[in-house]
């Protein structure tokens, strides 16, 4: 790593998201981005050491500004690098050619339930060496990058079986070596059942319980435990047994939740205390308020609905009722193959009723919660690490009305420049 300092001043815009990392920001809240005018930012060894405003700044650091890199961010705004805290990332292969039977009029289920969807993702994947995983993933995670995505979670799910399972999340380990961007992993073992355990699903879930959690939490391979909670894949009384066994197991419980029906995920993942539930689109209005009191996150997937073309999560009456939201793009190859979180960020505005303010907070500081990573990344506050976004555009709210267009122009990942 460089030891010069990095100086970034000059910021028509420097947005802090500063004071939300102790707990998930709510309500009226989620509006405050804690904005400095013409504001600045020192990093030295890959961490944020000062935040103000330039001419601050410039008096604090008068002494060492000769052997810093200078960034001029006139004209700009600066952010926080954005964090996903949803994907499946690691995946072989592609289906358009489903999408093309959806705008033919099949819907994404019928298509799984005959062997596509997850299923033939789960064949490619099984298929695929580790090598051409990392390959193919990594095509993604350099899109996420210049979309100013520094952090994403990613999910396992296209085994269905222990060994694919584990070539997956070894995957995710060696894209977090050798990509900027920071990998948090989640075991999804339970995201279809297997044709084979097509008349037993519950020996499935026994099969994970007993073989899969306690060797992903043995060899320290995720720290969150997801399953999809969906009439026809995994039931409730399913979901709740495995995400109990993961908790015994130390893996945080996220939950795949009142996707396409209702199901009563959300009211599950207040349950057992999940750190997120995520899609929501058919969420309860009791499950919305058992969410706000447990303190669950709600990350929604507005692409998801976008590209199902379904009526999106309810995002605005959501906020409004205290759960903590953040966006994210569910990147997979069946229902939202894009590494663009900021169209999500569109969507979320056009679709859910959130503003662009409310945007931001969702894919910075609350993204950051919802992979239990607050206390480091999210906001731009003095000891984090430097994880920054530099944008094309003067003020945060032209990022969503100028939609549809990629306004990245510089990413700082650590501390260190990685797309100018
Ligand atoms: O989050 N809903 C389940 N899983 C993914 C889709 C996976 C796929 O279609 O490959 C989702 O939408
Ligand atoms: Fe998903």
């Amino acid at each position: 790593m460089s030891t010069k300092p990095l100086f970034i001043k000059s910021a028509n815009q420097l947005i802090t998201l500063k004071g939300g990392s102790h707990s998930p920001v709510t309500k009226t809240k989620m509006s405050e981005l804690s904005i400095i005018e013409n504001g600045a930012v020192w990093i030295s060894d890959g961490r944020i050491e000062s935040v103000g405003t330039t001419n601050a700044l410039l008096e604090k650091y008068k002494d060492r500004l000769t052997e810093a890199e200078v960034i001029d961010a006139i004209g700009k705004i600066v952010l926080p690098g954005l964090v996903d805290p949803h994907t499946h990332l690691v995946y072989a292969g592609s289906r358009e050619e489903e999408f093309n039977m959806r705008l033919n009029g099949s819907t994404y289920m019928e298509i799984m339930n005959n062997g596509g969807g997850i299923h033939a993702t789960t064949q490619k994947t099984r298929e695929a060496s580790q090598e051409q995983l990392v390959q193919e993933s990594l095509v993604r995670l350099n899109r996420f990058l210049i979309h100013g995505v520094t952090t994403v979670e990613a999910k396992s799910g296209y085994g269905l079986d222990w060994e694919t399972e584990l070539k997956q999340l070894q995957a995710a380990k060696r894209l977090n070596h050798i990509h900027p961007i920071d990998i948090v992993s989640t075991f999804m073992g339970a995201h279809a059942v297997p044709a084979h355990y097509k008349d037993n699903p519950d020996a499935f879930i026994d099969l994970i319980i007993d073989e899969m959690l306690p060797k992903v939490a043995e060899q320290n391979l995720a720290e969150f435990n997801d399953i999809f909670c969906e009439r026809g894949v995994f039931t409730p009384e399913q979901s709740r047994k495995l995400l109990n066994a993961g908790k015994k197991v130390g893996l945080l419980p996220k939950i795949h939740a009142d996707e396409i029906e209702p199901y009563e995920g959300a009211e599950l993942a207040a349950e057992v205390g999940a750190i997120s539930a995520d899609h929501l689109l058919k969420a309860s209005e009791k499950g919305i308020k058992m969410m706000a009191e447990k303190g669950v996150i709600g990350v929604l997937l507005p692409g998801t609905a976008f590209f199902l073309m379904a009526e999106a999560a309810a995002g605005r009456k959501m906020i409004d009722q205290g759960v903590a939201v953040a966006l994210s793009t569910d990147c997979n190859p069946g229902s939202s193959p894009t590494c663009s979180t900021p169209f999500m960020m569109n969507l979320a505005c056009m679709n859910m009723g959130m503003t662009p303010a409310e945007a931001i907070t969702a894919t910075t500081i609350n993204a950051a919660h919802a992979i239990n990573r607050a206390a480091d990344i999210g906001s731009i506050e003095e000891g984090k690490k430097a994880d920054i976004i530099m944008l094309n555009i003067p003020n945060y709210m032209q990022m969503q009305y100028h939609y549809g267009m990629n306004h990245t122009d510089t990413v700082i990942k650590s501390g260190e420049i990685v797309v100018k």
